[in-house]
């Protein structure tokens, strides 16, 4: 098996009813890359998945796959499998048969088949199990044989819509690593799409943000998580601390936000001039108690401070979480439970770095997080 690369050129798709559920797009995928479309519910993930397989004819734009155009071409005849949403195995065939069904239509004898679905059941680490039925396996088994039943039919490209979603949260995780295994081991592309942020941050190459029928950002997940561009993947991505505010300075690589928390500085990605409206953002965790000793000034050059009122502590176990009030603002620290468990006081300093500090223009703040 190979991979190819899929390339959409100003794709659209306006269902009949008026809807614009994608508007146009352009995008890469690499040959043999695991990608994955990430964005809250309804925001087009499915449609962009169904518009690549063919089950869908987009309104405007172009389709290439291993770079032959696809349009007109239907389902059948591109070099694309798809999981569903809500697979289904067939509940009266026994695991290799539901593996193989994809090669029964093309004229495969059986005894050829049958060797084929035992490849695959080998390769998805279901050895030996090709004899049972679809109801003797687990949750995790049977997604299983839904990569191995896709796989059969040889794709240049695999299409998994949210393929773990009816598994439970532990499941999820073994077979996060077990997707990625098995795309390793084929090379073929996987075009994932998830709403669970942890999937796609630990599966991919490069991540797609959605938002409302358009791509936000597409980067490697660190950038995503770390260097966000737009207020929507910043806040739809892990939490944020958010504080609105004006930009008084721009000089070099460093802007600095006049805010109700006094001036906050930050690393300029988002080339804001002087005047502009400004989202200053910092993760919870990037947040850490100021002491009140006399810091390294090099050091403290670098931090923003800002003094907040300890309003509730959560012990989580490893971590420990502070809610905070700063004037207008709710601040959530998240720390490591290092066991020194003083009680904290009422006013707290926190702190942090300049460099951890994500600023940018205002726009669409994630309601439904990941
Ligand atoms: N056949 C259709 N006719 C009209 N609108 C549709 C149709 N199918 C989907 N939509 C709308 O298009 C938007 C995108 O739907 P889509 O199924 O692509 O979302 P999704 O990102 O896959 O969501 P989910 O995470 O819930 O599966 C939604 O607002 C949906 O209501
Ligand atoms: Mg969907």
């Amino acid at each position: 098996m190979r991979g190819q690369d899929v390339f959409l050129d100003g794709i659209k798709m306006t269902y009949p009813n008026g809807f614009t559920a994608v508007h146009e797009t352009d995008l890469t995928i690499n040959a043999g890359e695991f990608f994955s479309i990430l964005g809250p519910s309804g925001c087009g993930k499915t449609t962009i998945l169904r518009m690549i397989s063919g089950f869908l004819d987009p309104t405007a734009g172009a389709i290439s796959i291993g770079g032959v155009r696809m349009n007109g071409i239907g389902p059948n005849n591109r070099p694309t499998a798809l999981i569903f949403q809500n697979l289904a195995l067939f509940p009266l065939m026994p695991v290799w048969e539901n593996v193989a069904f994809g090669l029964e239509a093309r004229g495969v004898p059986k005894a050829k088949r049958r060797k084929r679905a035992e490849e695959l059941l080998e390769l998805v680490a279901l050895y030996g199990q090709a004899d049972k039925m679809p109801t003797e396996l687990s949750g995790g088994q049977r997604q299983r044989v839904a990569v191995a039943r896709a796989l059969a039919v040889e794709p240049a490209v695999l299409l998994l819509d949210e393929p773990l979603s009816a598994l439970d949260l532990k499941l999820r995780q073994h077979m996060r690593a077990e997707l990625k295994e098995i795309q390793r081991k084929t090379s073929v592309t996987f075009i994932y799409i998830t709403h669970d942020q942890g999937e796609a941050l630990a599966m991919s190459d490069r991540v797609a943000v959605m938002n409302e029928g358009r791509i936000e950002q597409v980067a490697s997940a660190d950038d995503i998580y770390n260097r966000p561009q737009t207020a929507f993947t910043a806040t739809f991505v892990g939490e944020q601390n958010v504080f609105t505010g004006k930009v008084t300075s721009a000089v070099g690589n460093e802007v600095a936000v006049e805010t109700g928390q006094g001036t906050l500085y930050g690393v300029n990605r988002n080339d804001l001039a002087v005047g502009d409206e400004a989202l200053v953002m910092v993760r919870p965790e990037r947040i850490g108690l100021l002491n009140g000793e006399a810091g390294d000034p090099e050091k403290m050059a670098k931090l923003n401070t800002l003094s907040a009122r300890l309003q509730r502590r959560d012990l989580e176990g490893a971590l420990i979480n502070l809610y905070l009030t700063a004037g207008e603002n709710d601040i959530h620290v998240n720390m490591h439970n290092t066991g020194d468990d003083a009680p904290f006081s009422d006013e707290i300093k926190l702190a942090f770095r300049h460099r951890d500090t994500v600023i940018m223009r205002p726009g669409s703040i994630a309601r439904d997080r990941a």
